[in-house]
């Protein structure tokens, strides 16, 4: 399964309807998918003790499941500040590491203005990698995001294909590392018992 997460909380975002272009993509690609938009967990299910721990209440817990068990990652992230949004920092800061993030596959897309997310998508690739992930090497940038959405949906076709290849890459990068029994959940199930 890949784990598709639209990375803000705001509600109604561009970055839900780039994730939903993703998720038609990852399916005509014929993989299965789930979408977690943040705009949907609540931040009150976060908090001090569940920090790390892939415990806490049940949205959280469900969450963190989703993630531990995903074949691959692909996070759409908006730039909010120049970086990523705080809901996606604090969501990944609860994630149990380092099962959540060692030798997991991750691809990234960036919205935004003028640089089409590039500081987030930057960003993120430091804390991914700082983890140990596997970073998918290309990345998306939607630049001039207020523009480029068409009554909210994505029409430009060179967009579209930037999206498309890069989905088919992460998907054949996903399966050779599964093949090669080197991503998380390959290890998980070939550990010999200690
Ligand atoms: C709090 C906030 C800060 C933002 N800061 C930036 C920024 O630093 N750079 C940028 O290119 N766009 C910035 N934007 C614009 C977003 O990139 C834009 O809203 C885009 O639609 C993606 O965000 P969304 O998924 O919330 O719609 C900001 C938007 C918000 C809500």
């Amino acid at each position: 399964v890949i784990l598709i997460i639209a990375g803000t909380d705001r509600k109604n975002s561009n970055t839900r309807k780039i994730a939903n272009h993703v998720q038609a993509l990852f399916t005509e690609n014929g993989a299965e998918t789930q979408l977690l938009d943040l705009a949907e967990l609540q931040q009150s299910s976060m908090g001090g003790p569940y920090y790390g721990k892939a415990v806490g209440p049940d949205a959280l817990v469900r969450a963190q499941e989703l993630v531990l068990n995903a074949d691959g990652i692909y996070v759409c992230v908006p730039e909010y500040n120049g970086s990523m949004p705080g809901a996606l920092k604090y969501f990944i800061d609860h994630w149990k590491y380092p099962d959540a993030f060692e030798f997991r596959p991750f691809a990234l897309c960036g919205l935004g203005t003028t640089w089409g997310g590039l500081r987030p998508v930057e960003h993120l690739q430091g804390v991914f990698g700082y983890r140990n992930a596997f970073i998918y090497p290309e990345r998306v940038f939607l630049r001039e995001i207020y523009k480029i959405m068409q009554d909210g949906a994505l029409t430009d076709p060179f967009l579209l294909d930037l999206l498309r290849k890069q989905v088919q890459g992460f998907l054949a990068f996903v399966n050779a590392l599964k093949a090669a029994g080197l991503d998380a959940n390959s290890r998980r199930t070939t550990a010999s018992p200690s």
